[in-house]
């Protein structure tokens, strides 16, 4: 990378500033001499205002301490059993690598800490063998890494956790950073691996749509090393709960991570979800739903009431955001041709799935919709919403003289005194 290369990273800048990263270092990178290196980018990226949470892995550091100590462990990655010897030496090894991170994050003059963010209850007892120590990650601290964020310190998560009473179980780094990055709702994880990213026939995958990644984990997924396998089914998780970039680069390579992040071409696998993929119109079996989501808020007045009529009424103007087949998000676009303005109504978002994007994206698509129907401008009501407009959305508050004459008329009966926010369509 040269200097001819920050203005391309300028054109990233405002995309990125105050976005969460969760950056994956698997232990053999640590290890790897190119470290010093990755410490370095990870400084760029906080100096560019990107919030970095690093979570790591402990598989090399784990392997070569066993083999010093003659000892064979029960399992390296967190996956199977981890029975009591191992798990004593994952904790030491563990503790070695989150310093030794430290240690580098701190010679850059980057703020960080170990973060016990993670709960993690036991995985039980899988097809009749106790899993022992192996845990899974059954909540993760958000409000404790939020507070360290905001303070501009880098959280350090080891492939650890602790229950209720404070037992430690091992889990699997890959499923730390899925978990970290969905609760904070992070723009992105990256996995910094000891190789290049997916390869299929010999050719590396630069871009990996994650339908794609889903139909090659169903068809191919015993021929897949268990490596890629738990990076590919992470990387689909990520991108269906909403975290829609994952990115598999080759963290032994200089500058690898700042290119991956600050070029189109990248270096590794980017798997991503299509933004809008999990939006889709409604129809009538989702007038029920549609009002469960939205009660609430009509309760406290956020949204206007609707009554089932206004609703299966209107359907066609409806869309919904599903996530695991469970709608967790609406919006409606009603149309006045007659002025070329569209309203963007009844936008909600369930509560658990707040601030991780959803609004933003409704807003979007029913933008595009708008503009799909040669719409020029786009015109909300909002009495509890409005910075969300202003700020998040572009839009600027106008008098109701802006309405088209029929919603003007009931805007004015309903007594709402809802602001008036309003958006030109360009493009
Ligand atoms: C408004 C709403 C749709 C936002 O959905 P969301 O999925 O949480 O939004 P996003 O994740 O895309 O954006 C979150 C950002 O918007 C901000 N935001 C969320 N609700 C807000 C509100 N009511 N007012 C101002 N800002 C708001 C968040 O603080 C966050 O800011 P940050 O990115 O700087 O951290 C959701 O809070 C909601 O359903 N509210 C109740 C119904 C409502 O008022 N609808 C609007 C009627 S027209």
């Amino acid at each position: 990378m040269n200097l001819s290369h920050l203005r391309g990273i300028l054109t990233y800048v405002p995309e990125f500033r105050d976005k969460t990263f969760v950056i994956a270092l698997d232990g053999a990178v640590i290890a790897h001499e190119n470290f010093s290196h990755v410490v370095l980018d990870l400084a760029v990226l906080r100096s560019l205002n990107i919030r970095v949470v690093v979570v790591h892995g402990i598989g090399w550091q784990l392997t070569q301490a066993a083999k010093q100590s003659h000892f064979t462990p029960s399992n390296i990655d967190g996956t199977g059993v981890t029975d009591r010897p191992t798990l004593e030496l994952a904790i030491q090894v563990a503790n070695h690598v989150t310093h030794q991170i430290l240690e580098a994050l701190t010679s850059c003059d980057l703020r960080a800490c170990y973060a016990n963010a993670i709960t993690a209850y036991p995985y039980g007892i899988l097809r009749g063998v106790d899993q022992e120590f192996t845990g899974k990650v059954e909540k993760v601290d958000v409000s404790f890494l939020r507070d360290l964020l905001s303070h501009q310190i880098i959280p350090v998560l080891p492939p650890l956790g602790f229950d209720g009473e404070g037992k430690t179980f091992r889990v699997n780094s890959d499923g730390v950073a899925l978990a970290v990055a969905e609760a904070l709702g992070a723009t992105k994880i990256i996995f910094l691996c000891s190789y290049a990213g997916i390869e299929r026939s010999g050719r590396l995958i630069r871009q990996l749509p994650v339908t794609e990644a889903e139909s090659w984990l169903k068809k191919d997924r015993p021929t897949l090393e268990p490596h890629l396998r738990s990076k590919l089914e992470h990387a689909v998780r990520a991108c269906r709960r909403g975290v829609s970039r994952v990115h598999i680069v080759d963290g032994r390579v200089n500058e690898a991570l700042l290119t991956e992040v600050f070029s189109r071409e990248g270096t590794g696998t980017m798997i991503y979800a299509d933004e809008y993929e999990s939006i889709r119109p409604a129809n009538k079996k989702d007038v029920r739903v549609i009002l469960d989501l939205i009660r609430e808020s009509m309760e406290v007045e956020e949204l206007a009431y609707r009554s089932r009529e206004d609703v299966a009424n209107r359907i066609t103007d409806y869309y919904v955001f599903e996530l695991d087949r469970t709608v967790v998000g609406c919006v409606a676009l009603h149309s006045y041709p007659e002025t070329g303005q569209g309203e963007i109504a009844c936008l909600h978002v369930a509560r658990g799935h707040e601030n991780k994007g959803l609004g933003r994206k409704l807003v979007s698509f029913a933008e595009n919709v708008a503009r799909s129907r040669g719409l020029r401008q786009v015109f909300a009501l909002s009495t509890q919403a409005y910075t969300f407009f202003q700020q998040k959305m572009g839009f600027r508050e106008e008098t109701p003289q802006i309405l088209p004459e029929s919603r003007r008329k009931r805007y004015e009966e309903s007594g709402r005194k809802s602001k008036i926010l309003v958006k030109d369509l360009t493009g």
